[in-house]
């Protein structure tokens, strides 16, 4: 019975390029286009932040209303765009008094307090949208907590609109769950009915995530790992119980890279290309990155970089326990992020006090490309990791990655293994300072070493393809079975 073509709804607090905290948005920004690509028919709905420019979108002409239960009907702008290089079309909600603010989700003194209402709405309006624009979806795409809630309205509050429509709901970190006092049961309108522990109540909190994995006709998660590994209480945060209550109907597939706008051949950001016949630029990028940053020229050393988040997801407490004694040896060490206070604090006397470290501590799109492509080896030892992206970018520029074996980290990278001549990088298993000491140890001395086996990975590493539109593929599988599930 199922429709070769089918009309998704794609739902996403953040999109590449209109706005970024994570690698939520770089999905949001790439998987649309994919599916596309396969004859489908999608539209994306993002809010609008204040960042984001109206004078470049184009203005629906009539406001949309969106019921708010106890608080009233609020009217909203819609603006629309599209995906860069696509005809995927994008709708910003436009409501300035819950997105017309700096942050994404939090001020300096941490989240907004209004996060629930604020995400509350722009799900509902995403379901008003559709009736505005008279699009009948067959498939409607939840990601994350932000829009955790969907699967549920479409069922209860706006069944009448969507009754034919299956919902899929990706989790890309369960680490956040959106949950908040439950006066907010009274805005989202569904009944108190749903406040029990099977969907939507956690510790008498509403529980967004809690809700969607109930009410999602399929659930998906970044990569196959992560989809045990959610299951088990380490991993779960606390929902893992709830989880495997779902299994059957839970997903792993893992993101791909947009390799237009990674890809060391073509990389404008980089100070020279190179190709995987012809890595010899990569020595350029790598001076180039010692000269913007302000460490010895040297083109021999070993140079290890990070990008990320700086929060404990992402190990930067091992790498905080670890950095003075690695510094110790004859290294190289770059790292770009921006988060936690203590870390930037950390990091930034370290810099002050030794040559062969240096930090910027901001988000730079430029300096993440030019440390993928001047760095040796690549850091990511996180205690868990969905999917990540870096260290997939980093085996496109021939950078090895140096990885906790968890999640999509397990599953995209292969430990060097001399004796059987694999590997694209090195992992480690244990969330330990001395397992991560090691490693980088065993890393840096195959670099200076064992160049042989070195170039030997970069190439296997650069061979590596992570294709979108395999990604997309698996995705119309599992739209296929919430369909399904549905009619069954
Ligand atoms: P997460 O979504 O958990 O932050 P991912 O590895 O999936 O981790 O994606 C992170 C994305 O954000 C990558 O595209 C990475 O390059 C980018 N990124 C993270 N921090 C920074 C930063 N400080 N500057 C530039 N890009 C960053
Ligand atoms: C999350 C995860 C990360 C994943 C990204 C995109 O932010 O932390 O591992 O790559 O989402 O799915």
């Amino acid at each position: 019975m199922s429709k070769e073509k089918l009309n998704i709804l794609f739902a996403a607090a953040e999109v590449v390029p209109f706005a970024k905290t994570g690698g939520l948005a770089d999905v949001a920004g790439a998987l649309p286009k994919a599916l596309k690509k396969l004859g489908h028919n999608i539209i994306v709905v993002m809010p609008r932040y204040y960042s984001i420019d109206t004078t470049k979108l184009e203005k629906l002409p009539a406001p949309l209303g969106v019921p708010m239960g106890v608080m009233g009907e609020f009217w909203a702008a819609v603006y629309m765009s599209k995906l860069p290089g696509s005809d995927v079309k994008i709708y910003f909600i436009d409501y300035e008094h819950y997105f017309g603010r700096r942050g994404l989700y939090e001020h300096e003194e941490g989240s907004y307090e209004d996060n629930d209402n604020r995400f509350v709405f722009f799900s509902k309006a995403t379901l008003q949208l559709c009736n505005m624009l008279h699009f009948t979806p067959d498939i409607i795409h939840a990601n994350d907590w932000h829009t955790a809630t969907i699967p549920l309205l479409s069922k209860t509050r706006f069944v009448h609109d969507f009754a034919h429509a299956a919902s899929v709901l990706t989790i890309h970190n369960l680490q956040h769950q959106g949950v908040f006092y439950k006066g907010v049961m009274d805005v989202l309108e569904v009944g108190w009915e749903h406040f029990n522990p099977y969907e939507l109540e956690s510790m008498d909190s509403v529980n967004f995530l809690k809700g969607g994995i109930a009410y999602a006709d399929a659930v998906t998660t970044v990569s196959k790992k992560y989809a045990q590994e959610i299951q088990t209480p380490q991993f779960g945060f606390g929902l893992d119980h709830h989880i495997r209550a779902h299994s059957s109907k839970l997903f792993g597939i893992l993101n791909g890279v947009d390799y237009t706008e990674w890809n060391p051949a073509t990389d404008s950001f980089i100070a020279k290309d190179y190709t995987f016949n012809n890595i010899s630029g990569k020595l350029t990028c790598k001076q180039d990155l010692q000269k913007q940053f302000h460490l010895p020229q040297r083109e021999d050393v070993a140079l290890i970089g990070f990008v990320g988040r700086f929060v404990e997801q992402k190990g930067i407490g091992l790498i905080a326990g670890v950095i003075h004694k690695l510094l110790d040896q004859d290294i190289q060490i770059v790292m770009l992020g921006t988060g936690e206070k203590w870390a930037e604090r950390f990091f930034g006397e370290v810099a002050y006090h030794r040559e062969n470290f240096a930090l910027h501590i901001g988000y730079s799109n430029a300096l993440a490309h030019k440390i993928e492509a001047g760095c040796d080896m690549f850091l990511m030892p996180s205690l868990f990791e969905p999917c990540g992206l870096n260290q997939i970018y980093s085996l496109a520029y021939a950078t090895l990655p140096i990885v906790r074996a968890t999640g999509g980290l397990d599953d995209t990278i292969v430990n060097f293994d001399k004796y059987h001549h694999k590997g694209n990088g090195f992992k480690f298993y244990d969330a330990t300072q001395k397992a991560l000491y090691h490693t980088v140890l065993w890393a840096v001395d195959i670099y200076y070493n064992d160049k042989k086996s070195f170039r030997k990975m970069q190439k296997v590493a650069m061979k590596a393809h992570f294709s979108w539109e395999d990604s997309a593929k698996a995705y119309i599988d599992v739209y296929k079975f919430a369909l399904s599930k549905k009619q069954g």
